[in-house]
């Protein structure tokens, strides 16, 4: 059985960051907001209690019932977790004196107790709480502090509970990932054996249990995600898997043969659907960016599900879902201060498809699909690929779609990228593309005034996609493209480089 962690939420921003931490030390964790009815502590070798944006003083605050846990089950209380230990076992919690906010320092610590060992007073820690525990109940010992904060952290004799006030999680606490291995392998006895190999071999065990002789259609997208999900599902039960890949025309240059033919070297049982047509017609006259997307996304499902149709008796419908779409879509406190976005995968079954989801990615984050990924095999440019929209070029003119307009974008794109990958930046940068603007701007080429269209290209970094930055590009090879694509692609008169960030601005320009 793999020991596994649960981190109870309460709603701070900074929970899947815990998780995130415990797995890169290669042990297996899972959040469930903390009043969740959908877990089994027994499940556990230990537990980790999240920080909060609420005060424990406060009546709606998370309160959760400890007993299963408290004293049974190693225990590690952050920030609010902290405070809740402290405040609903007699001790004190009040407003802070002061802000407490940022970097601080550990000034003293108990070097007997094992949750500090290998750490030393002086480690930079990260604060963002506003109250603070002013006591702390009589089995309790105070075992760190730092100047602001004399109970920093504590541990309740005679049990495996530990609380620290500031955030382990975070990179700023130099020593957190130590601090998080002491209470998890030292402490709690965890094995640091979840690896992407054992991931591939217990979810290729448990994905042939749970579909056994049925048939799964899976809709691939020359994405990482979907990809590493249908050659997981390969392994378990190979040709029962069927994968369709449709064409919606906004694809980049060359991508749908070029993919395919990847898809099938890998011995992927897929069908290439060639529907650029269907999607093009029913777009025509629509430039909304908002009806673009509902009608390549309708007609995406049509396509899919006509083609399933044609398979029968197909009981599982596989997706890529990957673990933030399925965290952002359940909020700890049902606050107003916890982040919750409803992801389109989570639950997004069309009625008429009526078959069971099956989400072998569910659990892990994007590096770990990547490592994954890579622990299978997969060619490595195809794991590092940037992120592409699901509508595709579609997004990226501006304005109503042509044929034309996508032929010329497509012309443009490829020289971009192409060009990124030849100066060796395309791994530098997360995700990049052009944009077809919907204006003709004057030019001279030759003896010749031109009127022809402008085009904006766009790199960013970023980690998530949630926030991003331009990228610094070198002139040179901006110089390059720009005259590659005047030079190349007939209708183009006019290169731009964005260069504004997210917020205020978004990635993609619809
Ligand atoms: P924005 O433009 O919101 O993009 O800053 C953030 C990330 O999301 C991608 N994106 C989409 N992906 N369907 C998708 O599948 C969409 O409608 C869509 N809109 C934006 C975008 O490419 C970037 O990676």
């Amino acid at each position: 059985m793999q020991h596994k962690v649960l981190i109870l939420d309460f709603g701070s921003q900074f929970t899947q960051l815990i998780a995130r931490r415990v797995r890169e030390l290669n042990i297996y964790s899972e959040i469930h907001p903390y009043n969740s009815k959908k877990f089994n502590v027994s499940d556990y070798k230990a537990v980790i209690l999240s920080g909060s944006p609420h005060s424990v003083r406060s009546k709606d605050a998370p309160h959760p019932d400890l007993s299963e846990i408290k004293g049974k089950i190693p225990l590690l209380g952050v920030c609010y977790g902290a405070q809740y230990l402290a405040y609903n076992f007699g001790g004190e919690v009040g407003a802070s004196n002061s802000r407490e906010y940022g970097r601080a320092h550990l000034t003293y610590l108990n070097h007997k107790e094992l949750l500090f060992e290998g750490i030393n007073e002086g480690s930079q820690v990260w604060m963002s709480h506003s109250d603070t525990i002013s006591s702390l109940p009589s089995n309790y010992k105070m075992i760190a502090s730092t100047e602001d904060v004399s109970n920093a952290a504590f541990k309740i004799e005679g049990e495996d509970t530990y609380a620290i006030q500031f955030h382990p999680e975070v990179y700023h606490s130099t020593d957190g990932a130590q601090l998080l291995e002491n209470f998890l392998v030292k402490i709690a006895g965890l094995n640091q054996d979840w690896t992407p190999d054992s991931f591939v071999e217990t979810t290729v065990a448990a994905l042939k249990e749970k579909i056994g002789k049925d048939k799964v259609v899976l809709g691939l997208s020359g994405g990482v995600d979907s990809t590493v999900a249908a050659v997981l599902l390969d392994r378990a039960i190979g040709d029962q898997l069927y994968c369709i890949f449709v064409n919606n025309g906004l694809l980049r240059k060359g991508e749908f043969e070029s993919v395919l033919e990847q898809y099938e070297g890998m011995g992927l049982n897929v069908k290439g659907v060639d529907a650029s047509e269907r999607f093009l017609s029913e777009l025509t006259g629509e430039s909304d960016p908002e009806g673009k997307r509902k009608i390549i996304g309708r007609v995406f499902i049509e396509v899919f599900d006509d083609e399933s149709h044609l398979l029968e008796d197909v009981k599982f419908l596989a997706q890529g879902t990957i673990y933030p779409d399925v965290i952002e879509s359940v909020s700890a406190t049902g606050g107003p201060s916890a982040t919750i976005k409803s992801h389109h995968n989570v639950g997004g079954l069309p009625d008429f498809m009526k078959l069971k989801v099956v989400e072998p990615l569910r659990m892990i984050f994007k590096d770990e699909v990547r490592r994954v990924g890579k622990s299978m095999g997969i060619d490595p440019e195809l794991l590092g690929r940037h992120p592409f929209p699901g509508p595709g070029l579609g997004i990226r003119i501006l304005g109503d779609i042509t044929a034309d307009k996508v032929r010329m974008l497509q012309e443009v794109d490829a020289i971009f990228i192409n060009g990124l990958k030849k100066w060796g930046l395309y791994d530098k940068v997360w995700q990049a593309g052009a944009m077809l603007l919907p204006v003709n701007s004057v030019g001279v080429m030759g003896d010749e005034r031109t009127y022809e269209k402008c085009v904006a290209l766009r790199a960013v970094e970023s980690v998530d996609g949630m926030t991003a930055d331009w990228v610094d590009l070198p002139y040179k090879f901006l110089q390059e493209t720009s005259n590659k694509i005047i030079n190349g692609v007939k209708g183009v008169n006019r290169v731009v480089y964005d260069i504004s960030s997210k917020p205020p601005a978004t990635i993609e320009w619809e």
